[in-house]
Parts: structure tokens; C-alpha cells; sequence
């Protein structure tokens, strides 16, 4: 049976660290209320006119590194982002153009927070199906480039980084890698979350610019109360779905958007606080970033060691949700 293995991790983020404290002096907010509301102390922050593909390339290229494997010989570049270099081409080709990555296809998922789990999804299919053998799946995002500094319902929630892993195929019987991938959408609340400037339905003008239609938007409560369910229902999917008990499972590593969200997905599963990975007071919601990163710290620090079991679970705009199962 072919499968998909993890063969290397790499995450990247910007020099700047922005504290709560910080953000009390640019907008009527608080320390207190970030922290008990969402979980969150600081995030990183992308200097203005970063490109997002130069933080996407730097994570990829030391997760080739860990895999051992030089960047012309992967396959596919799948890149989840909402807050790309341009408009177009995708960041993905200017990450293969940085990775020198000549083989590959790449291209980009605009799944927000989901991307990543939309990227193993499509990984996993790429390699099962014989399609490719070596997939780069990143998440990367600069959301601090969409964010209205002066709407503080948003401003303090979100932060920049990009987070990668390389996929290989291997010929196993045994039960390795990818177990489980698990994506759905709903379109008709594609309203709750977005970004409505700058679209074809509203180019950019004076106008828009003045309405500030190109950040982002969201009714907070109503996602919340989405996400929570989502969340939920993902990881057991996930779980069924990879044939793996509640017990066998060593550590869920959830979209780091509100330590609420997490807290009630993990309330479901019955985990205790040691198999929860938890990143988001350092960074922020890093939307499609978000997974990636958690990976990469967690098997640098130990909690997800050869052969145990993660299961991601996401959430984000669209909505987009969803899960995947990997055993490393
Ligand atoms: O990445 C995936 C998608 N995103 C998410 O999953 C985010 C989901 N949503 C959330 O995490 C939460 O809804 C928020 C953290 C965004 C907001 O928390 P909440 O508990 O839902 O607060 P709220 O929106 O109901 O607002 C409560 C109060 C309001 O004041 P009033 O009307 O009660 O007087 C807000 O104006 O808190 C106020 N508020 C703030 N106060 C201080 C909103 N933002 C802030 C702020 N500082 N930054």
C-alpha cells in the first residue's frame, strides 16, 4: 500500500514580536481582555511589504532539509494562504521559483485557516493515486497586511508565519503517515469572515480604500459559535475516519484561533491538557500558518515523536473546516 509519511518539518516568522501591551496603546483594548477572551499574549508581525512567499520558502526549505531532499525533486508545491504576495500569479510559484524547485507544480489553496488541511488532503490523494511522490504542503500567511488597526474586534487576533511539511510515498503495510483527511466548505457563510475589498465585485478605488473594503472582516460571536462545533465534529471524523481510538491518540495539535475553541474541541475528545498542543499565546492566529507551525515546534520539542499519533483540526472562512490524522 502506498502511503504518505511525513519526511520534514520547517517553520519561519518575522523578526517583530507585537505584545498585547503593545496594542493597548493603538487601539481601546487590554491585555486582560485578550488574554481571558482569546488566549492570546503576543504574535509575530511582518515588517510592511514583506512577501509572504519569502517566509513560505524559508519554511520549506528547511523541511527539505530534514527530509534530506534537494527542492528539484518535489513534485507539487501546495501553498494554503489567504494574504499571498500578489493578487496573482499564486505565491506558490514564487515559492518554487526561491526553492529553485524546477520539477514541481505549484500552486495555491484558499481555504483560510483550513488551508493546510486542504493541502494534505490533496497530498495524500497526489501520492496515493501515484500522482507524485514528494509533496511540499505549506501554510503561510502575512494577515497583519489585511488587518484594520483601528477595529479592535479583529486587530488583536491575528498574526504572521508560515509553516511547511514535505510528504513522501512510501510502500508500507504498515499503518504510517497520513491516516485520515477529512475537508468540507459551506459557502452560505462565507459572509461571517472576509475580505471585501479589492475582488472583482469591488476593485480597488478611492472609495473602497476609504470604506477600508480591503481588510478583514468578521462577526467574531457567530464564528465562534461555528468553529466550536466544526472543531469538534472534525476530530472525531478524523478520528473515525483513521480507524484510531480517543486513547491511541498522543496529541491533537488544533487551528490556533481562540484557546476556547480549542478547550471546547478538546472537552469533546476527553484529552487531557498534555496531549493538547498549545501555541497560540506566543503567536496569535496565524490562519493557514497555524498547523504547520504547531507541528514543527511539536516534534522539535518531543511531544510528537516516530510513531505516535496527531490529529489536526481547523477551521476558517468559507467556512472551510476540517481534519487530518497523521502517524509520524
Ligand atoms: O481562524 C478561524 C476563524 N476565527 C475564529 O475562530 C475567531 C472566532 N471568534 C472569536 O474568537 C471571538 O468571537 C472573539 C475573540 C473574536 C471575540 O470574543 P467574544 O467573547 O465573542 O466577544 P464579543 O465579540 O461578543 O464582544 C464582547 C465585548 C463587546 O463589547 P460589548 O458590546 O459587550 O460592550 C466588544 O465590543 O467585547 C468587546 N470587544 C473588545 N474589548 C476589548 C471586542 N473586541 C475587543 C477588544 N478589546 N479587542
Amino acid at each position: 500500500m502506498i502511503r504518505s509519511v511525513l519526511a520534514g518539518t520547517g517553520r519561519a516568522l518575522p523578526e517583530t514580536i507585537i505584545s498585547n501591551y503593545d496594542l493597548e496603546k493603538i487601539v481601546d483594548t487590554s491585555d486582560e481582555w485578550i488574554v481571558t477572551r482569546t488566549g492570546i499574549r503576543t504574535r509575530f508581525v511582518a515588517k510592511t511589504g514583506s512577501a509572504t512567499s519569502d517566509l513560505c520558502a524559508q519554511a520549506g526549505k528547511i523541511a527539505l532539509e530534514r527530509a534530506n531532499l534537494s527542492a528539484d525533486e518535489l513534485d507539487f508545491i501546495i501553498v494554503g494562504t489567504v494574504t499571498g504576495d500578489m493578487k496573482f500569479p499564486s505565491t506558490a510559484v514564487y515559492v518554487q521559483s526561491k526553492l529553485g524547485a524546477k520539477k514541481a507544480t505549484a500552486f495555491d489553496i484558499a481555504a483560510a485557516c483550513t488551508g493546510f488541511i486542504y493541502g494534505m488532503d490533496l497530498a495524500d490523494s497526489f501520492i496515493r493515486t501515484g500522482k507524485a511522490t514528494k509533496v511540499l504542503v505549506i501554510g503561510g500567511e502575512i494577515l497583519t497586511s489585511m488587518l484594520d488597526w483601528e477595529d479592535r474586534a479583529t486587530a488583536v487576533l491575528f498574526g504572521d508565519g508560515a509553516g511547511a511539511a514535505v510528504f513522501v510515498a512510501e510502500e508500507t503495510e504498515e499503518k504510517v503517515g497520513i491516516l485520515s483527511t477529512y475537508s468540507k466548505s459551506d459557502g452560505t457563510l462565507a459572509h461571517l469572515l472576509y475580505c471585501p475589498g479589492c475582488g472583482s465585485i469591488n476593485p480597488p478605488s478611492v472609495q473602497s480604500i476609504a470604506r477600508r473594503d480591503h481588510y478583514i472582516k468578521m462577526s467574531g460571536n457567530e464564528v465562534f459559535k461555528h468553529a466550536v462545533r466544526m472543531m469538534r465534529d472534525s476530530a472525531v471524523i478524523g478520528l473515525e475516519r483513521a480507524g484510531i481510538t480517543m486513547e491511541e491518540l498522543d496529541l491533537l495539535i488544533p487551528h490556533q484561533a481562540n484557546i476556547r475553541i480549542i478547550e471546547a474541541t478538546q472537552e469533546r475528545l476527553k484529552l487531557p491538557n498534555e496531549k493538547v498542543y498549545v501555541n497560540l499565546d506566543r503567536y496569535g492566529n496565524t490562519s493557514a500558518a497555524s498547523i504547520p507551525i504547531a507541528l514543527d515546534e511539536a516534534i522539535e520539542l518531543g511531544k510528537l515523536k516516530k510513531g505516535m499519533t496527531a490529529l489536526f483540526v481547523a477551521f476558517g472562512g468559507g467556512f472551510t473546516w476540517g481534519s487530518a490524522c497523521l502517524r509520524y
